[in-house]
């Protein structure tokens, strides 16, 4: 509103996720004339640098084709420089130059918004020079700078992954945070949930009739989560190793769609009732063992078309020629409530892989009699989360003409052919437009992430103390073949009849 005067301070702004993620979003809501008018941006990290330099390190990222959209863009920016991340003046600095803006807007409420890109070593000290320094309410020395007595500040953080390697260390991450925050302030973000055919779950789920009655375990043989991404880790292999695909993406990402493919039916759309039912599915859930993964290590592929395609994962110089990391995982989970005993739900994903795509396909069980002589297939409602985002549900139709043989087609809905000129943002665009209007849904709440931490870590213990070698894949090929018998025999049917191909845009 008018009277509202923010300030969104990017810290980390040198970094990678900054340039490549942050700033484009927020300078596409800028574009787009949803950044409220008064949100003035700060770029904060160690380095002495000018705002011009930082837009120049940004700009190759920027989506905005109009130049003038960017110049436009880079005068609400400002570079701040906070020294080192532990010690008080860089950051008495920020809340100085914060200040200045806020004086400058006036408004009656004040945002102060801070953004945490920065590796995970730095979190707590940098959480605690902003509460002392920069959270308003804490800070009697800026207080006295007003004249107005009615003086305060909502301040929020978003802080990104990791968030601890287990339950212990996020465990001691959470209380060290919400030592100085409360929980309406922290944003932890995964950007997955900030996806258009994630976020679409909830209404295909809640909000069709026609759903509600088969999503379970009456109707439902399994459920399929799948992650793929064509290319490896490298020259993130010093990261990657230490973190292995399973803390990657599967303990987050996967997990948090899984969440909202099997959780109950929330009492509102609500940030508390929505995160409560996540909270409630995800302790249904039984902590994996060594039994219940397949996993992957990719191997260099001597007829690869690319440089890349050619190196393994040990090749990358980050890795250790030994190292028993996984880049791909296949892991079957169960979830222990009335919906879902017995319904297995497998999730996938993998580095260096066939092709990208995500996706969330829901196998049905056989029709109880098939009285077309077994041509009928089992139905499988599939939602496409990338690329070529769609829903469509495999379906037996008469195969059209003369014959009365049944045929598998589908039922389709492809985004770009209904939905002509849309436009899907970016996750982080939407997750960050969401921050600023201060609506948590789509962040993980600590209860959450500690239920998430719970499910994998003694699994994830025995693989770091090397209990399970992973199967070598080459690069770019459908991962670990063992994993397929590994679904099949938990009772997933590939009639492999069938491939649904995008339209053409
Ligand atoms: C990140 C992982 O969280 O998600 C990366 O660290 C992965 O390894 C990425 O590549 C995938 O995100 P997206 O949006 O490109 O599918």
């Amino acid at each position: 509103s008018k009277d509202s005067c923010v300030v969104f301070t990017v810290l980390g702004a040198s970094g990678d996720l900054a340039k490549k993620k942050i700033f484009p979003s927020l300078c596409n809501l800028f574009e787009k004339k949803i950044l409220p008018p008064t949100c003035q941006i700060i770029g904060c990290a160690r380095s002495s640098m000018t705002t011009q330099q930082l837009a120049d390190k940004s700009n190759p990222f920027m989506k905005a084709k109009n130049k003038d959209v960017l110049t436009e863009f880079w005068k609400r920016v400002s570079y701040v420089s906070c020294g080192a991340y532990d010690k008080a003046e860089g950051f008495i600095t920020l809340s100085d130059k914060i200040e200045e803006f806020e004086k400058s807007h006036g408004g009656e409420k004040r945002f102060r918004l801070f953004y945490l890109a920065l590796p995970p070593a730095v979190f707590i000290p940098v959480c605690t020079q902003l509460k002392n320094n920069c959270w308003i309410q804490s800070r009697s020395k800026s207080l006295e700078k007003f004249t107005s007595d009615r003086y305060t500040a909502e301040c929020r953080v978003i802080v990104e992954k990791p968030f601890g390697k287990d339950l212990e260390s996020s465990n001691q991450l959470s209380q060290a945070i919400t030592a100085l925050f409360n929980e309406q302030e922290i944003y932890r973000i995964d950007h997955y949930l900030g996806k258009e055919m994630v976020l679409n779950l909830m209404i295909l789920r809640f909000g069709n009739e026609l759903f509600r009655s088969v999503w379970n375990r009456e109707r439902i043989a399994c459920v399929v989560i799948t992650f793929k991404e064509p290319f490896g880790t490298y020259g993130r292999g010093g990261y990657f190793d230490t973190n292995g695909i399973i803390r990657d993406v599967m303990q987050n990402h996967l997990l948090q769609i899984l969440c909202l493919v099997a959780m109950e039916r929330p009492v509102s759309v609500h940030a508390s009732d929505i995160r409560d039912e996540k909270v409630k599915v995800l302790k249904f859930i039984r902590p994996l063992d060594l039994d219940d993964v397949v996993l992957g290590q990719y191997t260099g592929n001597p007829d690869g078309q690319t440089e890349d395609s050619k190196l393994g994962y040990r090749d990358d110089p980050g890795v250790p020629n030994d190292s028993k990391t996984a880049t791909y995982a296949c892991a079957k989970l169960n979830i222990d409530n009335d919906r879902w005993a017995g319904v297995p739900f497998f999730i996938k994903c993998g580095k260096a892989m066939n092709e990208r795509k995500a996706e969330i396909r829901i196998q049905f069980k056989d029709t109880p009699s098939d009285i077309f002589g077994s041509k009928c297939k089992r139905n499988e409602l599939v939602i496409r989360v990338q690329p070529d985002e769609a829903v469509y549900c495999k379906m037996n139709v008469k195969s059209p003409g003369m014959s009365f043989e049944a045929e598998e087609s589908e039922l389709n809905l492809t985004y770009h052919e209904r939905f002509q000129d849309m436009d899907l943002p970016d996750a982080y665009e939407r997750l960050i437009l969401d921050f600023i209007l201060g609506t948590q849904t789509n962040f993980v709440r600590t209860d959450e992430l500690a239920e998430a931490w719970r499910i994998f870590t003694p699994l994830l213990h025995k693989l770091d103390a090397g209990a399970k070698t992973p199967v070598e894949y080459p690069y770019g090929s459908r991962g670990v073949a063992s994993a397929d018998d590994f679904i099949r025999d938990s009772g997933f049917k590939f009639s492999g009849t069938y491939k649904w191909t995008a339209a053409k845009k």
